[in-house]
């Protein structure tokens, strides 16, 4: 949820604070903003995607300091005046900002009486509440520790005094920001990869600390003024794996890494046996309920996640969506543990209520995809997906990576038959064999869902969870309204909504259900719905439109997804959609 990026040293930073905040497109994209600092300061800030704002860059500025901005709106509308960098009202002081301000009112009527703001967001305030404070303090480091005093929210906050061009300010409560350590430059961004091409050493912030960055050294202080010593990493990031390749889209591209990406799990997972720490499964098996805990697609595959566990260890999970559970929690078991899924490590909804765990003094565990993050540094155990990076918003190999990190969890708390290696693997073979099915799928996508206005996924059991994330997916890339159903919960009033033409799109993966859920598909057949079957070959009909090879009956939402996954990619595709960035959304939701 809007990404930032800084700059400090002897080169011409302009491109490389512009591709840094292209790598961060992804956590929002209404408009976007540099300021650039050397032989003066000059700010570019405009509505739209970051390469509108590109062409307005004056090319023979030289700037040694940069900080940019991209921006997801929650403050004011997205709108040049509203986008970053937002500058104090004496022009002193430059600043991009990712969070939200709660207290922003009280902010403006106490410290700012009298002075005119132009925009609508409370970043603005901050900059000239800045200001104010660092007058009234012996420099800018005190100004600072002032401002987090009395400033209530989120922020991470890239800061340029004009009167000083040797250093760069950085400052962070709840949202991610990490520092980029360089030979003569250093940097400042949201997350490594807006980063990783020039340098890939790297040190986190902890929430209520600053930095004062220069482009030799930089300290980072806590909110007490006292300096922190933090050792830095090296990632493992590959710059490689965050281009586009051969591909016309990230999504298609990450669609059709996900074998590999199953591959890469059992890699990593796997030495003779599989391999995850033993306190870790010791907690596991000591408690008595699981409580997964997620946001949207890590959601989905929580839930699916239940169904290995359960089935597999006999043991009770709760599925929870972020936002509920922490101001809405439900009475808890004596001896829960929890687990996060989350594939950026970052979501705002997630990481408050790993903090309240975590106050309660429960062990938790966060599986992501992203080592280093938030939840990861705050959870007592991380295990890692190992997907790559996901670089388009809509996720689709992080959601496979988790189901198989699920399965493996559970197989290591139980004594399940399974030989789970072997079925991995033979997912991870199926899957190929799904993507020689594209073409099909594509002209599929185009004759049921290139004008309509609403579709249905329906499916029972581990079906209709597929059938949940599969409507998210559709509805997230080509804005087509979709639900997913249980098969047979539609009869019981939701079955109103089938007229003419509307797409019912089923799901079918298990013996047990199959000649229900058909039935379900009757129904609807009958009321006019245009119908498609996703069927696995055990269960399937010589009619059903796409048949996949069978796999094991706890791994079968690793399979069947894909063909969904396509569905979303060439509905959009044939509407002409933004697909890697759909309207509204963010890849990264740090604020609540
Ligand atoms: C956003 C993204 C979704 C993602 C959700 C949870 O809404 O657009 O794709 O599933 O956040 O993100 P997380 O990083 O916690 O899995």
């Amino acid at each position: 949820m809007c990404g930032i990026v800084g700059y400090i040293g002897e080169n011409d930073c302009k491109d490389i604070i512009i591709d840094g905040l292209k790598k961060l497109e992804y956590r929002g994209y209404d408009s976007s903003g540099v300021a650039l600092i050397g032989d003066g300061e000059y700010v570019f800030k405009e509505k739209g995607r970051i390469v509108n704002m590109e062409q307005t860059v004056n090319r023979d500025i030289f700037a040694s300091i940069g900080i940019g901005h991209t921006r997801w709106a929650t403050h004011g509308r997205p709108s040049k005046i509203n986008s970053h960098p937002h500058m104090s009202y004496d022009n002193r002081f430059i600043l991009v900002h990712n969070g939200v301000i709660e207290n922003e009112v009280y902010l403006r009527d106490t410290y700012l009486k009298g002075i005119d703001l132009v925009s609508e967001t409370d970043t603005e305030i901050l900059a000239s509440l800045m200001s104010v404070l660092v007058k009234s303090s012996c420099c800018v480091k005190v100004g600072i520790m002032e401002f987090m005093k009395i400033v209530k929210g989120s922020y991470a906050l890239a800061l340029v005094d004009t009167l000083d061009n040797n250093r760069l300010y950085a400052i962070k409560n709840m949202s991610p920001m990490i520092i980029g350590v360089g030979d003569e430059f250093n940097m400042l961004g949201s997350d490594v990869s807006c980063m990783i091409k020039e340098t890939n050493e790297f040190v986190p912030f902890e929430d209520m600390e600053f930095a004062v960055i220069g482009k030799d050294d930089f300290i980072i202080y806590d909110k007490e003024g006292v300096v922190v010593n933090r050792d830095s990493y090296i990632s493992e990031l590959n710059s490689d794996d965050i281009e586009l390749g051969q591909y016309p889209h990230y999504m298609l591209k990450e669609i059709e890494e996900q074998s590999s990406v199953i591959r890469k799990i059992l890699s990593e997972y796997y030495d003779d046996g599989f391999v995850v720490d033993n306190d870790l499964l010791s907690e596991l098996e000591n408690s008595d309920r699981i409580n997964i805990i997620a946001a949207g697609t890590s959601y989905h595959a929580g839930i699916v996640g239940k169904k290995i566990i359960e089935t597999m260890s006999n043991k009770p999970v709760d599925v929870h969506i972020a936002s509920e559970f922490v101001y809405n929690t439900p009475v808890l078991s004596d001896n829960p543990f929890f687990i996060f899924i989350t594939q950026s490590g970052e979501t705002a909804d997630s990481r408050a209520c790993l903090k309240k765990i975590n106050q309660l003094g429960y062990k938790s565990l966060t599986i992501t995809n992203v080592a280093g993050s938030t939840l990861s540094r705050e959870a007592t155990y991380t295990l890692l997906l190992h997907a790559g990076p996901e670089i388009a918003v809509a996720s689709t190999k992080a959601y496979t990576a988790q189901i198989a990190v699920l399965s493996i969890l559970a197989f290591c708390i139980s004594d399940y038959e399974i030989d789970l290696y072997k079925e991995l693997s033979k997912v991870a073979n199926t899957i190929d064999e799904v993507y020689s099915l594209k073409n099909k799928i594509k002209d599929y996508a185009e004759s049921y869902l290139s004008d309509t206005r609403n579709c249905f996924y329906i499916g029972r059991g581990i079906d209709y969870y597929v059938a949940m994330e599969a409507a998210l997916k559709l509805k997230e890339i080509s804005y087509i309204q979709t639900e997913g159903f249980a098969a047979g919960e539609l009869k019981h009033g939701t079955i109103a909504l089938i007229e003419d033409n509307v797409p019912v799109l089923a799901i079918i993966s298990s013996k047990d259900t199959n000649l229900n859920t058909r039935g379900n598909v009757k129904e609807v057949e009958s009321r006019g719905a245009n119908t498609l079957v996703i069927s696995t070959k055990s269960v399937s009909n010589e009619s059903d439109e796409i048949i996949l090879n069978d796999v094991h009956p706890l791994l079968t939402a690793l399979i069947t997804v894909i063909p969904t996954q396509y569905i979303s990619y060439y509905a959009a595709l044939n509407r002409g959609l933004d697909i890697d960035k759909p309207r509204n959304l963010a890849k990264s939701v740090t604020v609540e």
